[in-house]
């Protein structure tokens, strides 16, 4: 596997803009099993797989950043024995990938709550996290126990606790207190699975993102849909609230 994220953008035309940071809502797992008749676990067993080509496509193309939506606040809220289940297969992730993924320079970094993931699970995100935090090519965030308003939430106790001056408050402060403080706002967010809705993922942090969504369903997201998607990202115009000089 080759996950180096370099600025010459080696793989894309010379003309192509190549979003810095990509993150996904990686939607349809359950989907995609139960059209083969397997169980849901099985669809998320096959999702993760398929994330190694989807950093080795984007880091070709000169992405630096991806966070990946694995594990929401509220998907607490499913059956027990599925939640048990994808914890299971983060836990299996971390340990069979994480040296590949360091052997292959990439930053590996936990966004969201570390608290409720049982002890062996935090203990191998913070292994992962703390082996690889020297890491020069591509940061793969992985947003588990993740909720855009609990980051919020969670940014305004610490300033309060840390008794920052309401002088001292402004956006550059604010951001430095959330889970992603260490990444770029995201230019692309990409959702697979159809659905329309940004589901408490990166709110502050997406306010100027470009978003595009596909009914593919995420184990079937393929190197070919991803090229489509990132021409489609080069093509659009970012104005970012200011209107174009020959408007
Ligand atoms: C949504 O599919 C996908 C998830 C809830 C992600 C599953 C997360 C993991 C397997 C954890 C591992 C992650 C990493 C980064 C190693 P869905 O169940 O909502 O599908 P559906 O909409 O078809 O029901």
């Amino acid at each position: 596997m080759q996950v180096q994220a370099t600025s010459s953008q080696a793989e894309s035309s010379p003309q192509q803009k190549v979003p810095i940071h990509v993150a996904i809502i990686m939607d349809g797992n359950g989907r995609w099993a139960k059209k083969r008749g397997l169980p849901r676990l099985e669809g998320h067993r096959v999702g993760v797989d398929c994330i190694q080509s989807l950093l080795e496509t984007l880091s070709a193309k000169g992405v630096q950043y991806v966070t990946l939506y694995a594990f929401s606040t509220e998907n607490w809220n499913r059956p027990e024995d599925e939640v048990q289940g994808i914890l299971e297969i983060l836990y299996d992730a971390l340990r069979v990938q994480t040296q590949a993924l360091h052997e292959n320079n990439v930053r590996i970094v936990h966004i969201g709550k570390r608290g409720r993931l049982s002890p062996k699970l935090q203990e191998a995100m913070i292994y992962a996290q703390e082996l690889t935090c020297g890491n020069t090519g591509i940061t793969l965030n992985v947003a588990f126990d993740y909720g855009g308003r609990d980051e919020i939430l969670e940014a305004v106790r610490r300033i309060i606790q840390d008794r920052v001056p309401v002088e001292d408050v402004d956006e550059e402060l604010f951001r430095s207190y959330l889970f992603t403080a260490d990444s770029p706002d995201p230019d692309l967010i990409i959702r697979t699975g159809g659905e329309l809705r940004i589901s408490n993922f990166l709110l502050w942090q997406s306010a100027y993102s470009e978003y595009y969504h596909t009914p593919t369903l995420w184990p079937d997201l393929d190197a070919q849909e991803l090229e489509r998607v990132l021409e489609s990202f080069s093509d659009r115009q970012r104005r970012f609230g200011r209107v174009d000089p020959e408007d």
